[in-house]
């Protein structure tokens, strides 16, 4: 007896393949039997073998019969609503170092060496041999208002030979690859020019060897900003490396905002790192929600997201302490937050500071807000207004001189938490200075308002698989008249740092009810979706996808996202499931149906959370369909299952062909599975 673990790379249950002539097969592409095709193996199955053999082979396939066939009736000239084209996109924020750390593609850790990390965090004095030197903060001396301070190298003796400065080790390491060209540059000044020339070299921890280097020429005694460039011979990849700043003789050097950047995703200055850029690339996301999240209120009303102080040059941006207990560099602000969604092609969704912070804080209603407020509205302008309004001005000044298209305005975060109930009066203050000046901007409150109908209300979601089974429908009936629905934030929260294959199953379960309901839902968004696992790097378990400071992974569910954004219609269809099978008490099977109707394509997606296969009788009527389909699946032998930075590729979607499609279709889910088939009308 011989058997075929079916698409093996899929993991999927092994199942006996006959050949028609009883043969078992060991290399036929694969085949669901269902439950009438599999009776006709078994008939002619008993005319070839007898005996414990057969017995052996006649046991086996009742696993695929214990679940009753579920029937799914759809009607493909029936659209039941619009797909909302804005339906899946991202939520960031700073948080497990997504940004520093992160998405942004800086090189160097605590590169403004700010008072509140004692100073000198990450950068190690280097006295080589006979050198000696001391480093520390000068309070008294900054590149500019901004960065009042700066880090102070006195050196007492060094010579070429004996060479003393600092070293920064960088995000956990710092990433070097083969002949690569990396674009650096400091603030610095030095007490005299006898000091002589800064070397800037990258060196391997492993080795001591220096894999680049460069002389930086030219420091006197006034604050200027110098640029180099580093570049990599045939070196191995790798980030256990640091950046070393060292000179050769006495005197003493200042230094700020020091920065070392690797080639960026689209090559932007001060830019995002490529991997992971193409990663959420690949989730095909229509809107960016920015900039948080907790992280735009703060833990107190001072620490709040002040958009002002994360625009224009580096040196001019001072930092901020965001509540995820570390500081902000603000290297990714409001403009870079904009450039992001340009590249991914991604609407931004601007979360304004509406007047409360973590800690309980919130600013009173009234003339008490209108600061807020018309902080708000200038962010908008410089998001949006022409470069002949103040604010658009101040863009165009920043490199963007086109405006940006903006749809949705969201008033604050998750202000259900302020126990003051202040929010009943903010989100309308807010609302109508808005709509003043802006009236087609959407305006999401962050929950239900009493004496007035929002715009859209942003829902949030961190629950655990079994809970969004049971949950999947839940705005099945939900108030057509009310507030549109933006889901904000939503995860299954098992498994970390990134989730495993059974929350996969729980997000896809999600997703199925916020597509059948994308009618009401126009934005939903997982959170969160960074996350770096270094240790320390995570403060949020359950997150998207994973990095250290080379590389990245996606999560199963990461996987999932990126197969229902990608294969989604313009329309949901009139469609039922039925079937003994199907337990209300114990949901284990989900699915939505959509049509693009330019492509008269359907995408059935199904979701069998279940330990078993579940076979379906697929009947559609209203339009015939092709022969030939395609099969997206997605499966794991078990829900712990997950991928790793070791195996980062073990449960990835994996597509073949379907072939003999007809009107009336039978498909076998394997167990713990979500799928979906590609259909297209003839
Ligand atoms: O996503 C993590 C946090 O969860 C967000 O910052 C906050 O909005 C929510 O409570």
């Amino acid at each position: 007896m011989a058997f075929i673990e079916e698409r093996s790379r899929d993991r999927l249950a092994s199942i006996p393949i006959l050949d028609p002539d009883g043969i078992l097969s060991l290399d036929r592409k694969p085949v669901i039997l269902t439950r009438h095709r599999l009776r006709g193996k078994i008939r002619m199955l008993e005319k070839t073998f007898a005996g414990p053999t057969l017995t052996a082979l006649l046991l086996l396939p009742t696993l695929l019969l214990a679940q009753e066939s579920a029937v799914l009736t759809i009607h493909a000239d029936q659209p039941a609503a619009k797909v909302s084209p804005t339906l899946y996109g991202l939520m960031t924020e700073e948080i497990n170092y997504s940004y520093d750390g992160g998405l942004y593609a800086e090189m160097v850790r605590n590169r403004t060496f700010g008072r509140d990390w004692s100073g000198v965090q990450h950068w190690i004095l280097i006295e080589d041999g006979s050198s000696s030197a001391e480093m520390g903060v000068d309070q008294q001396t900054g590149p500019s208002e901004a960065l009042k301070s700066s880090f102070r190298l006195r050196v007492k003796q060094a010579d070429l030979r004996n060479r003393a400065g600092v070293l920064n080790d960088g995000w956990w390491g710092m990433p070097l690859n083969p002949n690569t060209t990396y674009q650096g540059s400091f603030y610095a000044k030095a007490d005299s020019p006898d000091l002589g020339p800064v070397m800037v070299s990258l060196v391997s921890n492993q080795s001591g060897k220096t894999l680049a280097s460069t002389e930086v020429n030219g420091l006197t005694r006034a604050w200027e900003q110098i640029h180099f460039t580093l570049r990599t011979g045939a070196i191995e990849p790798s980030h256990a490396n640091h950046l070393a700043i060292t000179v050769a003789h006495p005197g003493t050097l200042w230094l700020n905002l020091v920065s070392l950047f690797p080639p960026t995703y689209h090559d932007r200055a001060n830019g995002n790192r490529v991997d992971l850029m193409e990663k959420l690339a690949e989730m095909h996301p229509a809107f960016l929600r920015f900039p948080g999240g907790n992280f735009l209120e703060g833990d107190h009303i001072a620490d709040r997201y002040q958009w002002k102080k994360t625009i224009g040059p580096l040196v001019d941006r001072p930092t901020h302490p965001s509540p995820w207990g570390y500081r902000s560099s603000d290297g990714l602000g409001l403009l870079e937050f904009l450039e992001w969604c340009e590249d991914l092609k991604m609407e931004p969704v601007l979360a304004v500071y509406a007047g409360y912070s973590l800690a309980g804080e919130h600013v009173n209603p009234g003339p008490d807000l209108d600061p807020y407020v018309q902080d708000a509205l200038d962010e908008i302008e410089y998001v949006t207004g022409g470069a002949d309004t103040k604010w658009g001005a101040m863009r165009a000044r920043d490199g963007h001189s086109q405006p940006f298209k903006l749809t949705y305005v969201e008033i604050g975060n998750e202000d259900q938490f302020d126990k003051s109930g202040s929010y009943e009066s903010r989100y309308p203050q807010f609302y109508k200075a808005i709509k003043a000046k802006y009236p087609d901007l959407q305006l999401i409150a962050t929950r239900p308002i009493t004496s007035m109908k929002p715009d859209v209300q942003d829902d949030h979601y961190y629950v655990r698989a079994t809970e969004n089974f049971h949950d999947a429908g839940h705005y099945d009936k939900a108030d057509r008249n009310g507030p549109k629905i933006f889901v904000g934030e939503w995860a299954t929260r098992e498994g970390a740092p990134t989730p495993n294959f059974g929350a996969a199953l729980g997000d896809a379960a999600w997703m199925t009810g916020l597509e059948r309901n994308s009618d009401l839902i126009v934005m939903a968004a997982y959170a969160p979706l960074l996350v770096n696992v270094n240790p320390g790097g995570m403060q949020w378990e359950t997150d998207l996808i994973g990095y250290d400071a080379i590389a990245s992974y996606g999560s199963p569910s990461y996987y999932a996202q990126v197969m229902f954004a990608r294969y989604l219609g313009d329309q949901t269809l009139s469609s039922k499931l039925e079937g003994p099978g199907l337990d209300p008490s114990n949901p284990k099977l989900f699915y939505s149906i959509t049509r693009d109707s330019a492509k008269r394509r359907l995408y059935l997606k199904m979701v069998n959370a279940s330990t078993t296969a579940q076979p379906v009788e697929i009947n559609l009527s209203g339009a015939k369909l092709a022969e030939a389909g395609k099969l997206i699946s997605l499966s794991a032998p078990d829900t712990q299952a997950t991928n790793t930075f070791d195996q980062p590729t073990q449960i990835i979607p994996v597509e073949s062909p379907l072939p003999g499609v007809s009107n009336h279709l039978h498909h076998t889910l394997p167990a713990l599975s979500i799928q979906i088939l590609q259909l297209d009308e003839q």
